[in-house]
């Protein structure tokens, strides 16, 4: 639904105008599984984006319902109630969220569409998330505090879904900037803009597959990269996260991990080299250095973190034989969802057609193939 069409929804439901919040899914280029280690993370925004129009009620109610039709959700922010495992969580998650950060919140009704694919690696959790906040803040007369809002979004999803998410989803939902991807620092939570040059084409492919149990083990990986840390601190001393550590200092210590321990940790600091290095890389318009490190940073999620899956790997090894990909690999919490590659932007379209026929021939699904130009974080639509 455009926005025309979802203000006329909503108005057919409850009688009055809405006010419509729009907030962006994300692809990231590289920097994966790196947040939650204080790490860098390099995203962009999409064009992708969910909608949530709202307007206000007179009691301290969120009732919240999807365009697309289906129950109304409710919640009372004066007895709040438990996580009911439905879409609603993301929604009241962020409300309690935002009332314990000390937000006098209203009742609202909210109506939600949008069209991040969903369950794809493209953050459409995220995205609902903060267009929810923002219509919440919006309707409670609240300022808008961008990196604020992308922290109590993330707490949402840590503390009322029951997902460990870092902040890289969030962050860049709400602070994109359009026609440049992020470099964040998730540890101080500073940013700075990394221009897409204009050679190149960033092209998203998705590969249809979703695999079950993926939360779970999104957490456990984590795990792992906290044993690391609590471990290596006898041998290092002050170090806080992953962040602190350098490759000379985890071989230095390798004796005391667990190989599988030590192979997360050696994913989590050699991916956050490569995001700086691609950085420099992307800054000085060298592509096929900034290709290299994303065809590196999926051979190391492959085998060291292990968070990708058949179907996968062999989109990446697609894309990568095809004339015109600099590198590819794949994007977001793993297990499925979808790729990124970095293109010659002259020989974009007969790449996407090509990395599109060699997935179907190889495994008879058809992925959605698309090239993206980065959008700006939440607003008003
Ligand atoms: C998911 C999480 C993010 C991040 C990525 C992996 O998208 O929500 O915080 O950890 O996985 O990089």
């Amino acid at each position: 639904m455009n926005v025309h069409e979802l203000s006329s929804a909503f108005e057919s439901v409850h009688r009055r105008r809405p006010h419509i919040s729009r907030a962006p899914g994300r692809v990231n280029l590289i920097g994966e599984h790196t947040d939650y280690n204080d790490g860098f993370v390099m995203p962009a925004a999409l064009e992708f984006r969910t909608l949530a129009a709202a307007a206000p009620r007179h009691d301290r109610k969120i009732v919240a319902r999807l365009a697309s039709g289906g129950e109304a959700h409710q919640f009372d922010l004066d007895a709040p109630s438990a996580p009911s495992h439905s879409w609603a969580d993301y929604v009241f998650g962020v409300a309690l969220a935002l009332e314990r950060g000390g937000a006098k919140l209203r009742g609202i009704d909210l109506m939600i569409d949008g069209d991040v694919p969903l369950g794809s690696g493209l953050s459409s959790s995220a995205a609902l998330e903060v267009s929810a906040g923002h219509a919440m803040l919006q309707a409670a007369g609240l300022p808008l505090d961008r990196v604020a809002l992308a922290k109590t979004c993330q707490r949402a999803e840590n503390e009322f879904v029951g997902m460990r998410c870092g902040i890289m989803d969030q962050y860049i939902s709400c602070c994109g900037v359009a026609g440049h991807a992020l470099l964040i620092d998730c540890r101080s939570l500073e940013a700075r803009p990394v221009a897409v040059p204009r050679g190149a084409k960033i092209v998203v492919a998705n590969s249809m597959v979703k695999h079950q149990h993926a939360g779970g083990e999104y957490n456990s990986r984590r795990e792992a990269c906290e044993e690391g840390v609590a471990t290596l601190k006898a041998t290092l001393g002050l170090i806080k996260a992953l962040r602190d550590v350098t490759m000379a200092d985890l071989d230095g210590a390798r004796g005391a991990l667990s190989d599988l321990v030590y192979r997360r940790c050696k994913h989590v600091i050699a991916e956050n080299a490569r995001v700086l290095a691609a950085e420099a890389a992307l800054s000085t318009g060298d592509l096929p250095a900034a290709g290299r490190l994303m065809n590196e940073s999926h051979v190391s999620m492959r085998d060291d973190y292990e968070i990708s899956c058949p179907e996968i790997d062999k989109l990446v090894a697609v894309a990568q034989g095809v004339s015109g990909v600099y590198g590819s690999r794949m994007t977001g919490g793993g297990f499925g969802g979808c790729t990124v590659s970095l293109v010659d932007a002259d020989k974009a379209e007969a790449a996407m057609a090509a990395i599109k026929a060699g997935y179907r021939a190889a495994t008879g699904i058809e992925a959605t193939v698309f090239a993206c130009a980065p959008g700006a974080g939440v607003s008003d639509a």
